[in-house]
Order: C-alpha cells, then sequence, then structure tokens
C-alpha cells in the first residue's frame, strides 16, 4: 500500500536516505552517486521531503523549499518544488501527479500563494495547474554569477486563486 512521508530532514547514514539515494541518483545519473548532498550544498536543506513508499520500498521523492521572493517590488513568499522523481519501474501511473498535488496541500496550508518548479520536461507539470512562466528572472547560476533571463522550463502554479504577476522576478538565490 503506497504511503506518503513528509520529512523536515532526512537523517544522513539511515535506511531511508540510502534508500533516497538510491531513487534519486537512478533519476538522476548525472550527479550520482552523490545527488542528493550535491543537491544539499547548491540549494540548502529543503524545509520538507515528500516521499512515496510502497510496503516499505521508497518509490518517489520530492523537496520543498520555501523561499522569500520579490516579484516586480514585492517581497512574497513562494513554494520551490525539486528533485522529483519516481522510481523507473514506478513511473506512468500518476505518482509524480500526486507528489505535486500533496506539495500544493501543504503549501495551501502555510498560505502560500505560489508553487515554482524548473522542469526538465514542462509537459509532466500541466496537468498539475503549472503555466510557463514569461517573467524575466534573477537567480543566482550554477557559476555562482546572478543572471537575468526568462528561466526556460521555469514554471508556476497559482495555489490560493490570486493571479501570478506578469513582473520581474528576483529569486533571491538559485533556481532548485
Ligand atoms: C518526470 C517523472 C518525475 C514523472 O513521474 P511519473 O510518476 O511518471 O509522472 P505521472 O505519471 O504522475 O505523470 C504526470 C503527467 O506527466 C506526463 N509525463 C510523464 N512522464 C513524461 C515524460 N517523460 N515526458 C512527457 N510527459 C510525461 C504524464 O503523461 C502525465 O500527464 P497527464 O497528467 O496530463 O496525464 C519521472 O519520469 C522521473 O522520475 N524521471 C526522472 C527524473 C526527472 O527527470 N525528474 C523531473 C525533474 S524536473
Amino acid at each position: 500500500m503506497l504511503e506518503l512521508i513528509k520529512m523536515s530532514r532526512i537523517e544522513d547514514g539511515s535506511e531511508l536516505a540510502a534508500a533516497v539515494d538510491a531513487l534519486l541518483n537512478d533519476a538522476f545519473p548525472e550527479g550520482a552517486p552523490n545527488e542528493r548532498s550535491a543537491y544539499y550544498s547548491r540549494h540548502g536543506v529543503p524545509i520538507t521531503s515528500m516521499l512515496l513508499s510502497d510496503g516499505g520500498r521508497t518509490v518517489g521523492h520530492l523537496a520543498i523549499y520555501e523561499r522569500d521572493i520579490k516579484i516586480g517590488e514585492e517581497a512574497l513568499r513562494v513554494g520551490l518544488l525539486g528533485e522529483i522523481a519516481i522510481t523507473a519501474d514506478r513511473r506512468g501511473g500518476g505518482l509524480a501527479r500526486r507528489l505535486v498535488r500533496q506539495a500544493h496541500e501543504h503549501l495551501r496550508a502555510r498560505s502560500i500563494p505560489f508553487a515554482i518548479l524548473f522542469a526538465f520536461e514542462p509537459r509532466v507539470y500541466v496537468s498539475s495547474g503549472y503555466k510557463l512562466m514569461q517573467n524575466q528572472t534573477r537567480f543566482i547560476d550554477t557559476d555562482g554569477h546572478c543572471k537575468t533571463l526568462v528561466y526556460h522550463g521555469g514554471m508556476y502554479a497559482e495555489l490560493l486563486g490570486r493571479p501570478w504577476p506578469n513582473q520581474s522576478i528576483d529569486l533571491c538565490g538559485t533556481a532548485v
């Protein structure tokens, strides 16, 4: 039976950490064998990690960050979703959609109006309510320098009915 596990921290050295590492290294082979720790050193430890477990086997992962960004002149807390991965033999069954839905519930309960993600394949997130951003976006790139551009694959979802502002954004950090 599929179970959702919400955690504030995945304890290094635990069995669960090993299972999550195996899942993420497999899903993001370019980051293996240290995908999760490299991701955390780039972006920080997520505020919440969501896992899907099936009979004790970890089959899905999603990381949630909360960040104070600037949209136009307004400072606003948003949710950033990253490291979305489903184990290869369970893909195509709606599990990513389910994790994203749970992440949205979590963010709504915290009165956070928008979720943002940076997709390799934007099509995956359309049915979860995401649209491509057209905003000029300032962020810290992998080389540590600030860049401003319309981020390819940058997507937003409106969680509380507030329309997404069509203004420039400062992510005040990296794109997760
Ligand atoms: C991308 C990934 C998370 C999708 O997980 P999944 O559980 O198979 O996705 P779902 O079954 O929930 O599908 C959600 C939607 O995406 C679509 N979809 C799934 N994989 C897709 C793909 N590779 N390309 C295009 N669309 C895809 C589905 O058809 C579905 O569309 P619908 O809701 O309109 O019917 C999974 O393939 C994966 O782990 N890939 C490797 C890691 C990765 O690339 N992560 C994404 C980082 S942005």
